[in-house]
């Protein structure tokens, strides 16, 4: 019997190992792997038998380089409809906050999505999670929030867990019925929030349809008093949590986020010294959203200097939505954080690999190391930076998952 079922061999390996060489590469690099499993990780000249020997199926990777594949902690990425009035508004000038106070913004989508059945839902996300494959993600987290009634919100959280049934990669998903108050709940606030966490979310809990509950607390959706009801309630209910945090204002949403243990504090635009301190002391990942802070037109940037300086881990998503980021690829939002939030291209490529795993709380992935899930992507790349230096193409010469390529 073979050490291993597959052996890549002449590959350049980015292990994304924390050490002393950058992105913890590998330049003659060999990977192997047995059960979907990584069991070999290191120089082609540290196998101990040739290839052939070692393995069922050996594979050239032709020098290309390998990363661990593609994490995408925060996605919108089963709605109906699109936005592109807002757009074109927006571009004209419109802010964000005009938006969310017409017919336009969320509650656009709200619309939409209510009105869309489930097939269609599902085959027009699939077509969104084909490209994202295509361009290296092998796990993403998929929200709902666009339904806010108890129908519409367990048909997106079945849409997005079929996705992941259908097309073989891993999908988180996460419960966001506080993502605004809908229309029909306009002046009753207390009610809806009751709905919240005495109908939807035990629901959602015995139909194990979310891996989490996430809350937008925010000047424009729900205080940090408001939201401290929903993350109690998924406490009580067991289920992992995290904050769409000060995106528009700082109303202590991060602090908030850290005080329940969050897995993830995602935006932070405009988080302050005390949120940041209290993300480090709790362990919560920084998820930075630059598509949303792009098309947005923001000003203000996540402070990157002071989540260094606490030693915040910083992760990155694509935070695709039809909204604020209607954005597909990491490798996209890979240059975005290098030009406009100024992180480096090793923090970048970190940010959608170890740390964004972390801000899933999966233990089993984000790096190149034996007995992680051996899900790969393949790079048609001359060195690391370059992930972060292409727009508008993919270099991705294909994935891995659980050691199968795709
Ligand atoms: O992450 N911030 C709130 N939610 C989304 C935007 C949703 C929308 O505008 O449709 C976000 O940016
Ligand atoms: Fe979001």
């Amino acid at each position: 019997m073979s050490s291993y079922d597959t052996l890549w061999i002449n590959a350049r390996l980015a292990t994304m190992t924390p050490g002393a060489v950058p992105y913890g590469a590998i330049a003659d690099g060999a990977l192997g792997a047995k059960d979907g499993a990584i069991a070999f990780v290191g120089e082609r000249a540290e196998l101990p038998d040739a290839p052939e020997r070692l393995a069922a199926r050996v594979v050239d990777a032709a020098r290309r380089w390998i990363t661990p594949g593609f994490v995408d902690p925060h996605t919108h990425l089963v709605f109906g409809g699109e936005r592109v009035a807002d757009f074109e508004r927006r571009v004209a000038g419109q802010s964000y906050l005009a938006a969310a106070s017409g017919g336009s913004g969320i509650a656009h989508t709200v619309a939409t999505t209510r009105a869309t059945n489930e097939e269609t839902l599902y085959r027009e996300a699939a077509q969104r999670l084909r490209a994202m494959i295509a361009s290296g993600t092998t796990t993403v987290e998929i929200k709902s929030g666009y339904g806010l009634d108890v129908e519409t919100e367990l048909r997106m959280l079945r849409v997005a867990r079929r996705l992941g049934r259908e097309l073989g990669i891993t999908v988180r998903t996460t419960y966001l019925g506080a993502h605004v108050v809908p229309p029909e709940y306009a002046g009753r606030r207390d009610d809806y929030l009751a709905l919240v966490c005495g109908e939807m979310l035990p629901r959602v809990a015995r139909e194990e349809l979310a891996d989490a509950v996430d809350v937008f607390c925010d000047t424009i959706a729900f205080s940090p008093a408001e939201s401290a009801r929903v993350l109690d309630a998924a406490r009580r209910l067991g289920l992992a949590v995290k904050v769409h945090a000060d995106q528009i204002a700082d109303t202590g949403a991060a602090a908030l986020a850290a005080r329940y243990g969050a897995l993830s504090a995602d935006h932070l635009e405009h988080t302050g010294e005390a949120g940041i301190a209290a993300l480090a002391a709790s362990g919560t990942v920084a998820v930075l959203l630059p598509g949303a802070y792009y098309y947005l037109r923001e000003t203000v940037k996540p402070p990157v200097e002071a989540l260094r300086a606490h030693g915040v881990p910083i992760a990155l998503a694509t935070d695709c939505n039809p909204g604020t980021s209607p954005i597909l690829t990491l490798p996209t939002v890979l240059n975005m954080a290098c030009v406009l939030f100024g992180l480096t291209p090793e923090e970048s490529v970190a940010g959608v690999t170890r740390h964004a795993a972390r801000a899933l709380g999966l233990d089993d992935r984000g790096e190149l190391r034996t007995g992680m899930r051996c899900d790969l992507a393949l790079w048609d790349i001359a060195s690391p930076p370059e992930l972060c230096y292409w727009l508008g193409t993919s270099r991705c010469a294909g994935v891995v998952i659980a050691g199968e390529p795709l």
